[in-house]
Parts: C-alpha cells; structure tokens; sequence
C-alpha cells in the first residue's frame, strides 16, 4: 500500500478535542471546553436558510460568494471597521477556518515560516503543517499580561519568514491588543516584508477599547483579513466566513477558491445575509450575557483567590492552575474531569507557554459555568 504523506502523518492532533471528546463519554459533565455560543441564530436567520432549501437556491454561487451578501459585507466593514475595501476584495469562506488556510496557502511555500502566537489557536499551526511550512511560536509571556515582547519576536524572524499570525481578540486567552501594539507590529511586518494573517472572529466581543482591525493601519497592503460569521451571530455550525485580501488578487483567489471550495453554500450564504443587514439585538443580548457572566466568574475566581488574566475580549477565561497541575495540565485536566466532573480545556493545548493554564469558556448558561468554576481547587 502507498503511505500516507510524511508531513500529515507527523501533524500533530488538538489537545482541545482530546479533552471533549473523553467529556462526551462521561454523562452529566459540566463541559466549559468548547468554544461556541450557547444559543443558536435567531430565526430569522434561520428562516433565511430554510427559504433557499425551500426555493431550490442550492446551486453553484459565483466563487467569492453572492453578490449581495459581499455588498452586505463590505457596508460592515465601512461601518465597523473603518474598512474601505472593494467588493472583489472579499471571498465568502466555508468559516474562518477556510479563509484561514487560503491565507495561508497563498502566502506560504513549502519550508517558510510562519510566525504563531503562543498560545494561539490550534489551526494556526495545523495548517502550518498542511502546508509543509514551519510554525514559529511567538511566546505570550504572563510577566507581560500575555502582550507580545516585540524586541523577541524580531529575534524569531529568519530568511524564511514570510509572515505573522495576529489573533485579537484571542483564543484561548481572552486579551486583546491595542492599536499602539498593532502598530508596532505592522512597522516590524514592513521591516521584514512580512504579510500579516489578521484573525478577528471575535471582534464584536470586546471588553473596553473597541477593536482595532489591522487593515485599518495598514499602509502597503500586506493585511489579509479573516472574519466569521460563527461566534457574532451563533452560526458555527452554517459555516461562512470571509477572508478580505488586498487589492488585485482576484486572479489569484478565482484559482484558489475554485480548487478548494468552488463556492460556499447557497443556503448558509442567505442566512449569513439575512444576520449582517437584519437587527443586531441578538448579537448585543450575546454581548451583554458573556460581559455578565465574565464579571461574575471573576468574582468567584478572585474570592477563590484564583489567578486569571483579565480579560478584555471573547469569550474565554484564562486561569492559572500551575499551584496544582505540577508541571502537566494536560493530565490535571484529564484528572479534574475524572473527579469533579467539569471539562475545561488544558492550556498546553495551546502551545508550550500555555502549561499550567486552563482556558474556560463563558458563553454557556452561568449557572454550570459557576458551579464548575466553584470545583476549581483554590489557591490557598
Ligand atoms: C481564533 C479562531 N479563529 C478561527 C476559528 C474558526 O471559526 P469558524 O467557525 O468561522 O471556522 C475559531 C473557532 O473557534 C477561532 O477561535
């Protein structure tokens, strides 16, 4: 038989889904492991969808999308983003999880490097892999409230760097960066020549400073940006994302988008519509319930005397457990579910400076999110 190609063969797997996965066979978890909305779209979204099946509108859409939702798409961007892109610009994506990897493999060859925070979302490094490129964590050091050194970062670069990971609002850990440090990080970008991967998928969740999208600082073009439609409007499941390139690139990105995808669905592509140019209520009620239910968790951990970074983005908590993980979170989650029945997601999961971390998420109801919270061993 023909073997599986090396490089896949070597990817190595997320601890994140290692840990839901032992949840799922345990009945009656509290599981504060997964990343997603507690609620679901609202029904007008929904009903958008089931409108196309109903219709008969499941054909082949143009590759970046239907016309209208990349109109409704660049209307957000002018409003929200103080973004002012050309329609040609934006390619709807089957979620950022797609748009992320088109970045990606169009801006990578085999052996290049890639600049991931640390810790950062598993996908940055899995498609690294994919691609054959190499990832180079950057770290996010707690002395440093998990703002990046940027005097280090410089020393990380090589030859082979062809470009940055930017994840703000992040997951796991919560933060975000402010406009003076996204600047600083695009004078590096322009210093190296470096194209930048901006992630925003939680960019309507911020605690404090609004978001700032990079592209709006950008000065030369070398921004790619990914958004979602998964986490602001609780439509993970519909899949539609869209990734904003700079000018010119249609040509390349027909190819691109061609070979992977063709389109992403009609029906998703309705609904995804019908939530950027219908009310927002929803996504405010979202907003409010994970601020509300941060600042009540933060109570608890602080009475608990639990060490957490503040958090000013998404939807996660990040919490210092090293007082008890003895130097293996990922075993200490593995033995926190074993015997108090709670999931939360080691952060070790998230890449080396993520030990003796755990990553909780905050959009669910808050009663299992404080009592889950409540197991936790203090500190004292
Ligand atoms: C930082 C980040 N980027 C991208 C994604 C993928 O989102 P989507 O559902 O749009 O593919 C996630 C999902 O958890 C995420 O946390």
């Amino acid at each position: 038989m023909p073997e599986i190609a090396p490089h896949i063969a070597r990817m190595p797997g997320s601890g994140v889904r290692h840990i839901l996965e032992l949840a799922l066979r345990r009945p009656g978890t509290i599981i504060l492991a997964v990343g997603e909305p507690g609620e679901v779209a609202g029904s007008a979204v929904r009903d958008a969808a089931a409108a196309a099946w109903r219709d008969g509108d499941v054909r082949y859409t143009p590759n970046g999308g239907i016309l209208p939702l990349r109109e409704a798409i660049v209307a957000k961007l002018a409003r929200e983003n103080d973004l002012d892109v050309d329609v040609e610009q934006v390619w709807v994506t089957v979620g950022a999880t797609q748009a992320l990897f088109t970045a990606m493999a169009v801006t990578l060859q085999r052996g290049d490097e890639v600049l991931v925070p640390d810790p950062g979302y598993t996908t940055f490094t899995m498609n690294a892999h994919l691609l054959q490129a190499a990832p180079v964590p950057y770290p996010l050091r707690p002395e440093r409230a998990f703002q990046p050194d940027l005097a280090e970062l410089e020393t990380l670069i090589t030859p082979r760097t062809r470009a940055i990971i930017v994840n703000t609002p992040s997951n796991p850990l919560g933060s975000t960066f402010d406009r003076a440090t996204l600047q600083a990080l695009l004078e590096l970008a322009r210093r190296h020549d470096l194209w930048v991967i901006s992630d925003e998928v939680y960019e309507r969740f911020t605690w404090g400073e609004p978001h700032v999208s990079p592209a709006s600082i950008d000065t030369d073009g070398r921004v790619l940006s990914v958004f979602s439609m998964s986490k602001t409007f609780a439509m993970t499941g519909a899949r539609v994302g869209w990734l904003v390139t700079p000018p010119g690139w249609r040509p390349t990105m027909l190819r691109v988008q061609e070979s992977l995808v063709s389109c992403v669905d009609a029906p998703s592509q309705r609904a995804a519509l019908a939530a950027l140019t219908g009310e927002q209520s929803d996504v405010e009620r979202a907003a409010t319930h994970y601020r509300d239910n941060l600042a009540a968790s933060t109570a608890l951990l602080d009475e608990r005397g639990l060490r957490y970074l503040t958090p000013t983005g998404a939807f996660y908590l990040w919490i210092d457990v090293s007082h008890v993980s003895g130097g293996d979170v990922m075993a200490w989650c593995e033995r926190f579910l074993d015997e108090q029945g709670v999931a939360v997601t080691p952060g070790s999961a998230f890449g080396a400076s993520g030990e003796g971390w755990i990553r909780v998420c905050v959009a669910s109801d808050r009663t299992s999110l404080l009592e889950g919270l409540r197991r936790l061993p203090s500190a004292s």
